[in-house]
C-alpha cells in the first residue's frame, strides 16, 4: 500500500494525537513528512522525541517556510493544529499548493474567514476535514441511533446546558483563547462541537441566533475578592502560586509536557501558558445563553459557563412522542496535563427516555475509555482506516459541518454585541453547502 504524506503545522499540545497516530499505529499506512510552527522550539522538540522513539528524522520548518515545505515533502495532506485563528490560513493555502486538509475544530473564528475556505474549496475542488471527535464518542452516537429510530418521534425543540469546571474551564483564560480575536470565544471556540452535535443530531442547521453573554467570574475583582492581591500577570512568578494560596494557579515547572513543550520555549515567541486566569485583558465572555431557530423548526435553549463546580452536560429532546433525557458527568482535567482529557464518569451519567403516556425507562449507558467520551480513538480511526462498510451515522465531518457549527457561535458572537437583537445565520456569509443528512432525516 503506497503511503499517505501527511505534514503537521502548530505543534502544540493536540498535535501530539495526530503526530502518534500518523507515526504509530498507523504507520502501515500513512507517513509524517514535515512539522512546522511559528516556534521552532516546539518544532525541535517533536522532532527529537521522534528521533529517540526511533521513528527518524521529520524535517522541520518555520511557519514563515509553510510553501517550501509543501514544495519539498509533497505531502498529500496538511494537519492543522494551530490557534484557531489561524486555521483559515493554513487550510486556504494547502489547498491552493493541492493538498487536502485535515483541521482541529472550530473550522475558523468568524464569518470572514469562513468565506475564504468556502470560496477557496470551491476553486480548488480539495478536501477537507474537520475533526469533531465529539460525534464519535459511544454515548453521542447512542443518542444519534435513538433519534434517528424514532424512540421520540419528530424532535420540537432542545434544551442544552455544557457546564465547564474550575480546572478545564478555567484553562481558557490562561493562554490565547482569553482573546476573542484568536478563539471567537468560548461560542466559537468550545461551543463549536456543542452546535455541530446538535445540527447533526437533528438533521438541521441553525437559521436564527439570539444570545447574551457576559464575563462575570474570571475578572480581577473576583481576584481580589478571594483575596489574591499579591498576584502577578503569571503564575509561573506568583507569590500565590509559590505559597499555595491560589488554587487557580498552574506551576509549569511541575508536569514533563508543561515544562518542555511551553515552559522552555517561552525564549522563541514569548507565549506564556499560565497567565493568571483573572487578568484585565480577557475579552471573552463565560457565561452565555442562547435561543437558536434551526431550519426545521426546532428551537434550542442553550447555556454554555465555563466556572462551575462540575463539568458534563445535560441536554434534552423533546419529541411529538416523548422525550429523550442525557446526563454525561466528565472527569476533571488541564489540557496537557498528563490525564486523560474528558472521560466520560460513568456513575453519574444517564439516558433516559420517557414516553408519552408510558413509563420511562433508562437505556444502557454506551460508553469507552479514552479522550473525549471515547471519541478520539474511533475519530482517528475514521479517518486513517476507515471501514470499507461506511457509517451509517455519517460522522465523518467536512467544510459544510464546520461551517455550520462555528457559524451559530459567530452569530451569538454578532447577537451579543449587539445587546441580544436577532442574527440570520445565512446573511453571514455565502455559497454555505448543505451538510449530507441523506437516511438519517426523519
Ligand atoms: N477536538 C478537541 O477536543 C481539541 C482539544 C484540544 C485542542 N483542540 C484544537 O487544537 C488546536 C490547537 O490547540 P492546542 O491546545 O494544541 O494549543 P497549543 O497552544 O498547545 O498549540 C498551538 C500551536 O500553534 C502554534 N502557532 C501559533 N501561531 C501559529 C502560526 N501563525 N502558524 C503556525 N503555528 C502557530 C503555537 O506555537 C503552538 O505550538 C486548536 O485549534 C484547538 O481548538 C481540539
Amino acid at each position: 500500500m503506497k503511503k499517505k504524506r501527511y505534514v503537521q503545522v502548530g505543534i502544540g499540545s493536540r498535535s501530539r494525537m495526530f503526530t502518534r497516530a500518523i507515526t504509530e499505529r498507523y504507520a502501515d499506512r500513512a507517513e509524517l513528512v514535515g512539522l512546522c510552527d511559528v516556534n521552532m522550539g516546539r518544532v525541535e522538540l517533536r522532532r527529537s522525541d521522534l528521533l529517540d522513539a526511533g521513528y527518524g528524522d521529520v524535517p522541520g520548518y518555520h511557519a514563515d517556510e509553510f510553501d517550501r515545505m509543501i514544495a519539498e515533502q509533497k505531502p498529500d495532506c496538511v494537519v492543522v493544529t494551530t490557534r484557531d485563528c489561524d486555521h483559515d490560513t493554513y487550510i486556504c493555502r494547502a489547498m491552493e499548493l493541492g493538498c487536502d486538509a485535515i483541521t482541529e475544530k472550530p473550522m475558523t473564528t468568524d464569518e470572514a474567514k469562513c468565506q475564504r475556505i468556502l470560496d477557496t474549496a470551491e476553486r480548488t475542488g480539495r478536501d477537507l476535514r474537520v475533526t469533531f471527535n465529539y460525534r464519535y464518542s459511544p454515548t453521542r452516537t447512542q443518542v444519534k441511533e435513538l433519534l434517528m429510530s424514532g424512540t421520540i418521534g419528530k424532535v420540537l425543540s432542545v434544551d442544552f446546558t455544557w457546564n465547564l469546571d474550575t480546572r478545564h474551564g478555567a484553562d481558557y483564560y490562561r493562554r490565547w483563547h482569553r482573546n476573542k480575536a484568536n478563539s471567537g470565544g468560548l461560542m466559537v471556540h468550545k461551543a463549536t462541537h456543542h452546535f455541530d452535535l446538535v445540527n447533526w443530531w437533528i438533521c438541521s442547521t441553525p437559521d436564527t441566533v439570539t444570545a447574551l453573554g457576559r464575563l462575570a467570574f474570571y475578572t480581577p475583582d473576583t481576584a481580589d475578592k478571594l483575596g489574591f492581591d499579591r498576584r502577578t500577570d503569571r503564575c509561573h512568578t506568583c507569590p500565590h502560586l509559590a505559597d499555595e494560596s491560589c488554587p487557580f494557579a498552574l506551576d509549569l515547572s511541575a508536569k514533563d509536557f508543561f515544562r518542555r513543550c511551553y515552559l522552555e520555549q517561552e525564549q522563541h515567541d514569548g507565549y506564556f501558558r499560565d497567565r493568571c486566569v483573572f487578568g484585565e485583558d480577557i475579552d471573552i465572555e463565560d457565561s452565555m445563553n442562547l435561543a437558536v431557530r434551526y431550519r426545521n423548526g426546532v428551537h434550542m435553549s442553550y447555556c454554555l459557563n465555563s466556572f462551575l463546580p462540575w463539568e458534563g452536560y445535560r441536554i434534552a429532546f423533546n419529541g411529538d412522542r416523548g422525550r429523550l433525557e442525557v446526563q454525561s458527568i466528565e472527569t476533571v482535567y488541564i489540557s496537557g496535563d498528563d490525564s486523560v482529557p474528558g472521560e466520560t464518569v460513568e456513575e453519574k451519567s444517564y439516558v433516559r427516555v420517557f414516553p408519552h403516556l408510558a413509563d420511562p425507562y433508562e437505556v444502557p449507558l454506551a460508553t469507552a475509555k479514552g479522550g473525549h467520551g471515547g471519541g478520539d480513538q474511533r475519530l482517528l480511526e475514521d479517518i486513517f482506516q476507515p471501514d470499507p462498510e461506511g457509517d451509517r451515522f455519517r460522522r465523518a465531518a467536512g467544510l459544510a459541518d464546520g461551517a455550520w457549527s462555528i457559524l451559530t457561535g459567530v452569530a451569538a458572537n454578532r447577537s451579543m454585541a449587539a445587546d441580544g437583537q436577532a442574527v440570520r445565520v445565512n446573511d453571514l456569509v455565502s455559497g454555505l453547502p448543505e451538510p449530507d443528512h441523506t437516511d438519517m432525516a426523519d
